[in-house]
């Protein structure tokens, strides 16, 4: 880790640090607020000097499980919907269905809730499509490594203590992943013909597989998608007219136009920045969430 980085670990540590303090002084393990109130819970039940959640012991795993939430949580998310504006910038058609579809089973005025993804197929397979050709997490985000021992996965034998990290983009959107056409952004690939609903695809695992998989595949999912739909029905987004000329006057104004799609990035990736145009779509309507009034 650089100095920077453990800068910036030490500024999160001592956010969550205060945070903790704040929970502590008004905790009732009748009554627990959040994630923060259920491992105090935890850490005061335990007398085991041997837990990982014994006293001073039990504190320093809580900040430092908040700070990997932190860090799990929040690139990948933001990655997904800036990733997802930028799809849609660069491909208004689908925009435009995706809007017509909230529009029209929400209204303009309604905020998305989760519980609508059931009734907006072309907006869950437009995100879809997102995940696909995005591959926010290319590396599966966190390694691995067989450190009980040589593991064998189907004919190769991992020897021990060695790192395995996964490939994200040969299954999502590689030449041989598999999917039609792989390099076109056609999220139609995800509603199914006949019933019109959408069909999930086994290879698409952007939140990874097995025991380590991402807990928060739930969450994020649903995050994203709240994020997105509300963006969407209360914005147009478009590239600005100089970013329009200067793709079209480059020499291959294709291979740019993918190259900014593609996006740049380490252990997470997130989209290059473009200029995009914002346009209210309904200047008249409220963009605070009065969904409860
Ligand atoms: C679109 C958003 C997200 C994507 C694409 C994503 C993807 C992933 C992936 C690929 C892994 C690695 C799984 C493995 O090692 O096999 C992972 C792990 C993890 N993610 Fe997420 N994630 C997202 C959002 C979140 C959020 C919002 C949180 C927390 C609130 C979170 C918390 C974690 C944690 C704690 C782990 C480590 C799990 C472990 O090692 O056992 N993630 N995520």
């Amino acid at each position: 880790m650089d100095d920077r980085a453990r800068l910036r670990v030490q500024a999160m540590k001592t956010l969550l640090s205060a945070e903790v303090d704040r929970h502590q002084k008004v905790f009732e393990s009748t009554n627990q607020r959040d994630f923060i109130d259920a491992f105090l819970a935890e850490i005061s039940g335990t007398s085991d000097t041997e837990s990982a959640f014994h006293e001073s012991e039990g504190r320093e795993q809580l900040v430092q499980t908040l700070i990997d939430l932190f860090v799990a949580g929040t690139e990948t998310t933001s990655a997904s919907v800036a990733f997802a504006v930028h799809y849609m910038a660069a491909h208004r058609e689908v925009q435009d269905r995706v809007r017509a579809e909230i529009h029209d089973a929400l209204g303009h005025d309604r905020f998305p809730e989760s519980s609508d993804r059931q009734d907006l197929p072309y907006t869950e397979a437009a995100l879809l499509e997102v995940v696909r050709m995005a591959n926010v997490t290319p590396r599966g985000l966190l390694p691995h490594a067989n450190m009980a021992g040589p593991v064998k996965i189907g004919p190769y034998t991992v020897p021990e203590a060695h790192t395995v990290q996964a490939s994200f983009g040969l299954l999502f959107n590689g030449a041989d992943s598999g999917w039609a056409d792989p390099d076109k952004f056609d999220p139609d690939r995800f509603i199914d013909e006949e019933s019109g609903k959408v069909q999930r695809v086994a290879r698409l695992i952007p939140f990874s597989t097995g025991k380590r998989q991402c807990p928060a595949e739930t969450l994020a999912t649903s995050q994203v998608f709240l994020f997105f739909a509300a963006l969407i029905q209360r914005f147009k987004f478009e590239p600005v007219e100089e970013a329009e000329k200067a793709k079209k006057k480059a020499k291959k104004p294709a291979e740019l136009a993918k190259k900014l799609l593609a996006g740049a990035g380490g252990v997470t990736r997130s989209p290059l920045p473009e200029a995009i145009k914002i346009t209210r779509v309904n200047s008249k309507r409220s963009l605070v969430n009065n969904n409860s009034k």
